[in-house]
């Protein structure tokens, strides 16, 4: 699988159960380039996922459709260490020796944990759970139990990504120099998928608008009426331009599914009515995500197969987590237990 020389590449998600093209395209597709040239750490953050209220046998089945549309995406279980945060033993232990480093008003300036609390106090649980202010110490202590050297997560974690860096600093000066300090890799990629009913705003599975949003277990017949549904401009033309958002979107959203340059698709195009591009947009979304919709359909059920993934997942994580974090335990000024 991996050999032990190959830099180390981490990166969770949470279990939502389900994934758009926007999360495809801008976040589990980019981990596949790391296969076969990183030691693949992929997680899927289940502690992470208790900070907001949530309801237990929904967590459960989430996570398990989450690991079957990462594999059915490509992340083939052979090539990468796929497992669930909770099976690992070290995370959380690990956050709270961070936690004991990490300033109170670090954590409360944190963009999403602001967000995430102005939600709670408007509509949530009535309080403000103290698991959602530390979440960002846990994200730390998943990236540095790994001790990895890159993670590849979206804008909106760059902020997260930069306290596990200053964190994993303050480790090294406060005892001594233990962990790599790891390099956030934001993806170059295609700009942002926009949602197909209002292209001024990012694809997002919390949109209430949900025919803006394409899943990736869509029927056929449901992408293309989305597509054939989808907000387009004034004017005729199939050209990519700041003020024609919409067909910009689907341009992207076609050179994305087929490999093909905007350019390329322009000159295909030109000329063409809006309906044909649609048409055009929709088949090859439609077949791009045949052979995901088919491999998710063949393991989803399966779930010894599900099991056996996660506990192979765990079992590699865990080794490798085991030896991070006894050492951390030793230079904390932990006494290490008798065998
Ligand atoms: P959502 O907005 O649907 O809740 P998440 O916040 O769970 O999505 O994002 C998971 C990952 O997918 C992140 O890495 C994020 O940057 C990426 N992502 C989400 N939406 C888009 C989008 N519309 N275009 C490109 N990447 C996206
Ligand atoms: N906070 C991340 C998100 O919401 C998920 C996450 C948890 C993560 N731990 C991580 C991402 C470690 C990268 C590395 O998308």
């Amino acid at each position: 699988m991996s050999s032990p020389d190959q830099p180390v590449v981490l990166t969770c998600a949470q279990p939502t159960g389900q994934l758009h093209l926007g999360n495809y395209f801008g976040a589990v597709r980019n981990w596949t380039t790391f296969l076969d040239s990183h030691a693949c750490y992929f997680g899927i953050v289940d502690q992470h996922a208790i900070t907001l209220p949530y309801v237990p046998a929904e967590l459960r089945q989430s996570c398990y459709k989450t690991l079957a549309l990462y594999i059915a995406c490509g992340l083939e279980p052979e090539k990468c260490n796929l497992f669930l945060q909770s099976h690992v033993t070290g995370h959380t232990e690990l956050a709270w020796i961070l936690a004991c480093l990490c300033p109170l008003g670090q954590l409360e300036r944190m963009t999403q944990f602001k967000d995430k609390a102005a939600r709670q106090e408007e509509g949530g649980a009535g309080f403000i759970g103290s698991g959602l202010l530390y979440y960002p110490v846990l994200m730390a202590a998943d990236i540095l139990l790994y001790n990895a050297d890159v993670v590849p997560v979206g804008e909106d974690q760059r902020q997260h990504v930069e306290l596990t860096r200053d964190l994993a600093m303050k480790f090294n000066a406060t005892y001594s120099d233990t962990f790599k300090i790891p390099k956030v890799e934001i993806p170059k990629q295609a700009a942002r998928i926009k949602s197909l009913q209002d292209p001024t705003r990012k694809m997002s599975k919390s949109d209430p608008n949900q025919g803006g949003v394409i899943y990736l277990l869509d029927e056929p017949n449901i992408v293309t009426k989305k597509i054939k549904s989808a907000v387009t401009d004034s004017g005729s033309e199939v050209r990519a331009s700041e003020d024609k958002p919409g067909i910009t979107n689907l341009l992207h959203i076609m050179s994305a599914s087929t490999g093909r340059s905007i350019e390329d698709l322009e000159q295909e195009f030109a000329g063409s009515q809006y309906g044909v591009f649609k048409a055009a947009v929709a088949d090859a979304v439609v077949e791009m995500l045949t052979p995901i919709q088919e491999r998710y359909k063949a393991i989803a059920d399966d779930k010894k197969y599900l099991e056996g993934v996660f506990k192979s997942g765990a079992d590699a994580a865990q080794k490798r987590a085991f030896k991070m974090l006894s050492k951390v335990n030793r230079k904390a000024g932990f006494i290490e237990r008798a065998r």
